[in-house]
């Protein structure tokens, strides 16, 4: 089998700005190896999230990934402070988790969920079940976090739809909040940026006021002291709105990619109890905060408030796009599931890969393991531009004295890839839960030296 190595390129011939390029001549197909396939041309692909411009100048590319490393198209082991996009959380190409996924699709490759259905998907459901909170084991599969958010939007409506309340139709969401790309995440998401463009979205949508408070909570380390009264501003939407059409609350229980904002001591609980008192329910969307990266299993139980609904994705699948959204029987008890599910959601190959992640999860207690190292990245990396630390087990934002994308740049020029967020001054850093003290001493290293 012909394999397209970078060594036999020549470099003046095949390279992008220093990133070298598939040889002409070669076509695709024949070009087999994955961790050598190198692109001809960067026009085709419209990246999301990204300044294709820019990007294009200047790629960075990945072709292979291990454990803690992914490895550039010229052999670097880069360590890998985000998890992918905050995801590969048991580590990448994890072998129990990559042959789950070998043989799923050598056995059932395919079956949908739609009056029809496979034994994994009720299999995993349950296995999955034991991890969620107390009260929580009713789950629906999706694909996306994007998805678990509009699903669970929409199911807040249908909900109330159920029990004669139809005028209870808006939803709640807050400042500086990402929910997703679709209408109704975007709609009770936060962040300007991602909402401008869009035109007036869904209706009847409010929002909270955001808890980050600098000033007040400068310095501290956890969850901020002050805050929890950020959450009466319900009370003021209730003034507002009045009860009666107030559906759902919707946030991130730990807010992640606007910096890293974690609760405030009293807030959850307090958005708890006024919900509860005006008959709204509670969603927390745990997308990126869910299946370990806290700690916990979820932040409803590190934090120890339960909400009604709660959004999955990320971690779930360790890379594989699969999603879900748990409910408590009261929930899923009052609805007809109309208008709701997809082609993929729940598929014999996202369930294997659900079932194979909890796994690794739990026999290698990983989970302790992010508790154990997250306190040794807090004791160890205020260092260089690092100048404060807000987060909660590997959801991490490190405060900077200069620009987050700057901080970036240089630390993936020291092979440690860490994330921005919508925050100029946080950098972000979500490792998979194999992390280990030595990693830490090398970003440490890296930061002392900027
Ligand atoms: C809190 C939260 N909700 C929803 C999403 C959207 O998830 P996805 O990109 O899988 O659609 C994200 C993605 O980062 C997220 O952080």
């Amino acid at each position: 089998m012909l394999r397209c190595t970078l060594e036999r390129s020549p470099p003046e011939r095949f390279a992008v700005n220093g990133i070298l390029l598939r040889p002409p001549g070669l076509a695709r197909e024949t070009c087999c190896m994955t961790s050598s396939r190198l692109p001809n041309s960067l026009d085709s692909f419209w990246m999301p999230f990204t300044p294709n411009k820019v990007f294009k100048a200047d790629p960075r590319l990945v072709t292979r990934a291990e454990g803690m490393f992914y490895y550039t198209p010229d052999g670097r082991a880069v360590l890998d402070g985000t998890s992918g996009l905050w995801c590969v959380a048991a580590g990448h190409n994890q072998p129990k988790i990559v042959e789950a996924i070998r043989m799923a699709a050598g056995e059932l490759d395919y079956a949908g969920s739609f009056n029809m259905g496979h034994p994994l998907a009720f299999e995993f459901a349950n296995r999955l079940s034991t991890l969620t909170p107390e009260g929580m084991d009713r789950i629906f599969f999706t694909n996306s976090g994007s998805e678990s958010v509009d699903t669970a939007l929409k199911i807040a409506l249908a909900y109330q739809v159920a029990r004669g309340k139809p005028g209870k139709y808006r939803l709640i969401g807050r400042e500086r909040a990402y929910h997703g790309v679709n209408f109704g995440g975007m709609s009770v998401g936060g962040i300007t940026r991602n909402r401008v463009n869009f035109g007036p979205m869904v209706g009847g949508v409010d929002h909270l006021p955001h808890t980050h408070d600098i000033t007040r909570n400068a310095f501290t380390r956890g969850q901020p002291k002050h805050g929890a009264e950020y959450a009466d501003a319900l009370e003021r939407l209730v003034l507002l709105h009045d009860a009666s059409t107030i559906a759902a609350v919707i946030v991130e229980p730990v807010a992640g990619s606007t910096g890293v904002l974690v609760p405030p001591q009293g807030y959850l609980q307090r958005l708890r109890e006024l919900c509860t008192k005006h008959d709204i329910l509670l969603i927390f969307d745990e997308v990126i905060t869910g299946f370990g990266r806290v700690g916990k299993a979820f932040a409803a139980e590190r934090f120890d408030v339960p909400p009604d609904m709660i959004t999955t994705a990320k971690a779930l699948g360790n890379g594989f796009p699969c999603a879900a959204l748990l409910m408590t029987p009261r929930v899923t008890g009052a609805i007809k599931l109309e208008g709701l599910g997809t082609t993929f959601g729940g598929g014999p190959m996202a369930c294997a890969v659900i079932e194979a992640v909890i796994e690794a999860i739990e026999s290698e207690d990983l989970m302790a393991n992010v508790r154990r190292v997250s306190a040794y990245i807090r004791n160890t990396c205020t260092v260089g531009p690092v100048t404060g630390h807000q987060g909660a087990g590997f959801l991490h934002g490190l405060r900077t004295s200069r620009p987050a994308k700057d901080v970036q740049t240089a630390l993936l020029a020291r092979n440690i890839l860490a994330g921005t967020s919508g925050d100029p001054n946080v950098v972000r850093l979500l490792p998979p839960y194999v992390l280990q003290e030595q990693h830490v001493d090398l970003l440490r290293e890296a930061l002392s030296a900027l």
